[in-house]
């Protein structure tokens, strides 16, 4: 067997790494991409943002973050330190000694993984790769896709992964909204190719984060954050299943898995809502699937997680018909509905396969007039899927307001909203998130949940 011969690039960049000389380069200033920026910033780190959204880079250089994640007497003090800039020239790749990937990873139309932002952006990478530098991918995806798409790219132009750069995956876990965990504070999961790779990705993440856990390869590190988004998939479909088994039987979801959580080991909460949402959870396990299939296998707990949560939409609607029938003798055609939270989750901005976009286009075509509120997210941007609603605005809401909807739908329980006028003057409220029972607010009116 031949001894492992640590190539001299490696100790470079680990003395760099050490002395905090390193220069780190971000991919991809999103959700994921700019508060590692800032972290590793903070962590002693000049770092270089890259992006192809000029009017992201532009603010951001300014001092104006767009994320609540970072704020902006953080950046702007990065920026004047000169220890931050965002640029789209990524000529600059070629001055950065590690260069982290944080690029979309979504679906296609036909629900197959779409790896075109990755791929283009390792391509502009190998164009500037130069002996020692680190590369890590942090986007979401399937297993193998550092060793058999990134890899290849990379080395097209002569140079070799573990003796000439390195290379790795280290999966994100950015939780937006989450008031306890931070990127620094959330344990990092690590994989090199290799073990020249593999000791510098623990020597980096080390430097930025509090805890860093590594494992034996770029493909088990990726498995890892498929895992956890699978699991969150089940089961939050788990709880959307039993949510309507439980209805039928005149038992409330909700008390239920109050009760069930005071189970001190064995059991851990999820809870039902109106459909998933979010870059992640309805996305990431669908990557899992399609690389099963070259195994000649197949995702069946993805697929039933996937068709349950995907039918809460149409449920939450079938149970607004049906009260709006009973209570007010009205049809979906006539009714005036205001949707609260446009957000896929509470206290976020982030739109992104929000399932209130899907109830305000079931309603609408049902010949509904559909209204929304939401203090985080108050105008509609354009989006792909949903380009008719662009340019809508959240209404402000008072009781007079209130009064002229015949039903308020909760689909995102945000925190800074006044749930006790909503109590007080609306004519019927359809609640997915449970979030009058949580606050004991009574209503004065009819509380249907859904
Ligand atoms: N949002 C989350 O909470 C979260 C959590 C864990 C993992 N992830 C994963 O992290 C990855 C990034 O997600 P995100 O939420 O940060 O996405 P995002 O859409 O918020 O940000 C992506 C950024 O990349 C930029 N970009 C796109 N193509 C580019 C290119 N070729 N070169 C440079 N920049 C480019 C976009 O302009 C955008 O600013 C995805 O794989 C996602 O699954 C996201």
């Amino acid at each position: 067997m031949n001894e492992y011969v640590e190539p001299p690039s490696q100790a470079v960049l680990a003395k760099r790494l050490g002395a905090r000389k390193a220069v780190v380069g971000i991919i991809g200033l999103g959700y994921v991409g700019l508060p590692l920026a800032a972290a590793c910033a903070r962590a002693g780190f000049g770092t270089i943002g890259f992006d192809i959204d000029q009017s992201k880079i532009a603010q951001l250089n300014s001092g104006q973050p767009y994320i609540d994640a970072v704020s902006a007497t953080e950046l702007s003090g990065y920026v004047a330190g000169e220890r931050f800039r965002a640029t789209a020239d990524f000529a600059g790749l070629g001055d950065c000694d590690v260069i982290i990937i944080c690029v979309p990873t979504p679906l296609s139309r036909y629900r197959e993984p779409d790896l075109r932002f990755v791929e283009e952006t390792t391509e502009a990478i190998a164009q500037h790769l130069r002996v020692g530098q680190l590369v890590v991918l942090e986007s979401t995806t399937y297993p193998g896709t550092t060793e058999e798409i990134v890899k290849p790219i990379l080395e097209r132009h002569g140079l070799k992964s573990g003796r000439d750069f390195f290379l790795g995956f280290s999966p994100e876990r950015e939780d937006p909204g989450n008031a306890t965990f931070r990127t620094v504070t959330i344990p990092k999961v690590v994989a090199g190719d290799g073990p020249a790779a593999s000791s510098l990705i623990e020597t980096f993440y080390s430097a930025v984060v509090d805890r860093v856990v590594a494992v034996s390869s770029p493909k088990v590190s990726e498995a890892v954050k498929i895992t956890e988004n699978v699991f969150r998939a089940v089961n939050i479909a788990l709880v959307n299943e039993l949510k309507v088994i439980y209805e039928a039987m005149g038992i409330d979801i909700w008390e239920v898995i109050e009760a069930a959580a005071t189970k001190p080991f064995g059991y851990m909460p999820f809870y039902p809502g109106p459909g998933l949402g979010g870059h992640c959870i309805p996305i990431d396990p669908f990557y899992l699937t399609w690389k099963s299939r070259e195994y000649g296998l197949t995702t069946r707990f993805i697929e039933l997680a996937g068709e349950i949560n995907i039918s809460m939409p149409r449920y939450v609607v079938s149970k607004l018909e049906n009260a709006l029938d009973r209570y007010q003798q009205i049809s979906l055609s006539a009714a005036r509905i205001l949707i609260l939270g446009l957000a896929y989750k509470k206290n976020v901005r982030d739109i992104r396969e929000s399932p209130s976009f899907e109830l305000m286009d079931i309603l609408e075509k049902r010949g509904s007039k559909v209204d929304f509120h939401d203090p985080h997210a108050r105008t509609i941007p354009m989006t792909r899927a949903y380009s008719e609603f662009a340019g809508r605005r959240s209404v402000d809401l008072n009781a007079e307001v209130i009064q002229t909807y015949n039903v308020v739908l909760v689909a995102t329980d945000h925190d800074d909203v006044d749930y006790k006028i909503i109590a007080d003057n609306a004519n019927l409220i359809i609640d997915t998130r449970n979030v009058f029972a949580r606050n004991n607010i009574s209503v004065v009116n009819i509380l249907v949940k859904a």
